[in-house]
């Protein structure tokens, strides 16, 4: 505690580096400019408090200052260990008034290369609030909302259950904190679950969580899916990558990617941005799918789809994309080429077998620098697995750019708002934003790039079934 705040990060001394790029980072976010303008005098948030589980980046940065703007309190941390930039961090505890030796920002718990025990600390910290609670989540991947959950189940049953050996190491650190703090008998999970208004979940992996709490009846507040918004997953979770995976690749390892024979596992939204990324720096990519669809629409976009067991012999670099588990298992690493490059860009780290890597007999792990592990195998053939199999884009690079982000973050400040001043409209279900809020992001930063919109005339709309003003789909329209 520093001036009244509470932090933990790398460097408060790296804040004026965090300010600079900040200040960059604002004039490519038209979107959450634009937010701060249109509710300058209004404060929807005054009184929320929001707790934030989102990779701690410069972009991110931008979005907690502007829900700051519109009258939140806020506390965050990073939702991987790997993904925070330190400078970002910084910059958002000193705040844009304070200085190192005087805060004045927003508690933050984050730092590049936490350990998991480190992780959930700052998971706990990020929710533990003095006096009252969070009244609000914002989250990536669910793991804030995880622990509320899962602390409040734990309080009602008295217990935590032990682990067995399937479980996870992540999921063993996080069954340790629950311990300790459900033996304190205090209640506290209990108390926050009760108190939060919603939860608005950034990413695929998040939302599919939601929507199973949801199914069992057992969701503990109302929350908007923010991923599944078209501005959202159809852009972040495409173009995003498009920009981010081969920055990951290049900063990681620096292999010319022209040329190579790249597999990338899964062809939703992020396989397709992850493909295209890797044809356009002039790899041969191959795509591996379980989804017929999908599998389809990528040898319709001219790749070649295969199984993953038939192309291990020949592929230089494998990305996983999948929000799956099991993708990439340690007995296809062992078949993998002399020094090929495996990483995984979605949410969680099991898509790879990293813990079966760690346990072949025989294995050596030579660390190249930090994210970047050779490992060799007995008869000294050897991969390159950057970030420890946890998303590269973030752990090897700095994550999506500024302007991609801001369609995202448009939308969950929009979320926010919604959820926070609207709450008692809302039952414990997951719910999605309309789609005219949807328009109005895209609008923001179509103009910002300098794009004309054609206007209907009253006829055509009506020939067509929609309002000149929008919005000019329905539903179910897949974009
Ligand atoms: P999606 O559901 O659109 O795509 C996943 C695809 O993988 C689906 O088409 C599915 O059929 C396929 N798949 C599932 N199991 C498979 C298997 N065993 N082998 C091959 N294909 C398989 O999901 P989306 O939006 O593309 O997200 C994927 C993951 O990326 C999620 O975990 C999401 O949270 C994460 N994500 C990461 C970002 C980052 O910056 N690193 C940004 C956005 C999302």
């Amino acid at each position: 505690t520093r001036n009244g705040i509470e932090f933990a990060v790398a460097d408060l001394e790296a804040a004026e580096f965090g300010r600079k790029e900040i200040r960059l980072a604002e004039h490519e976010m038209p979107g959450l400019m634009a937010l701060r303008r249109e509710y300058a005098e209004v404060y929807p948030l005054r009184g929320a408090r929001v707790s934030g589980s989102l990779h701690m980046t410069v972009q991110t940065a931008v979005l907690i200052e502007t829900l700051v703007a519109l009258g939140a309190e806020v506390r965050w941390a990073s939702c991987n260990i790997f993904s925070t930039q330190d400078h970002a961090a910084a910059a958002i505890v000193v705040g844009p008034h304070g200085t190192p030796e005087e805060p004045k920002g927003v508690p933050v718990f984050a730092w590049k290369g936490e350990s998991l025990e480190e992780y959930w600390w700052c998971t706990e910290r990020m929710l533990t609030w003095d006096g009252e609670g969070p009244n609000m989540i914002l989250d990536d991947g669910g793991d804030a909302t995880m622990l509320v959950h899962k602390g409040t189940e734990f309080e009602k049953a008295g217990v935590v259950p032990s682990p067995d050996e399937d479980t996870s190491d992540e999921f063993r650190v996080f069954l340790q904190l629950l311990s300790a703090s459900v033996a304190a008998d205090t209640g506290k999970w209990t108390k926050i679950g009760e108190g939060v208004r919603g939860v608005t979940e950034e990413t695929t992996t998040g939302v599919l969580r939601l929507y199973q709490l949801a199914a069992a009846g057992e969701l503990l507040f109302p929350a908007i899916n923010v991923n599944d918004a078209v501005t959202k997953s159809k852009f972040d979770n495409r173009y995003g990558i498009r920009h981010s995976l081969i920055d990951g690749i290049n900063r990681g390892t620096d292999v010319l990617i022209g040329g190579k024979v790249a597999v990338v596992c899964g062809y939703g939204d992020v396989g397709k941005g992850a493909a295209e990324s890797l044809r356009g720096q002039g790899a041969r990519v191959i795509v591996t799918e379980i989804d017929p669809i999908c599998a389809l629409q990528a040898a319709m976009d001219g790749y070649q789809v295969k199984k993953l067991e038939n192309v291990l012999g020949e592929a230089d670099i494998i990305i996983t994309t999948t929000g799956n588990k099991d993708v990439v298992l340690v007995e296809h690493m062992a078949r993998m080429k002399h020094q090929a490059i495996l990483g995984n860009i979605g949410h969680f780290d099991n898509e790879l077998d990293m813990a079966g890597l760690q346990r072949y007999p025989g294995i050596r792990r030579i660390t190249i620098k930090p994210q970047v592990d050779e490992w060799v195998f007995p008869d000294g053939k050897s991969i390159i697995v950057l970030s420890e199999g946890r998303l590269l884009n973030l752990g090897n690079a700095t994550g999506h750019p500024s302007f991609v982000m801001s369609n995202s973050f448009s939308n969950q400040v929009i979320a926010q708002i919604e959820l926070f001043t609207k709450h008692e409209e809302y039952d414990k279900e997951v719910f999605r934003l309309p789609k005219k809020l949807d328009e109005k992001v895209a609008k923001i930063h179509l103009d910002a790039l300098g794009g004309e919109l054609t206007k209907l005339t009253k006829e055509q709309a009506e020939y067509i079934d929609v309002d000149v003003e929008g919005p000019f789909k329905t539903d179910h329209y897949r974009y």
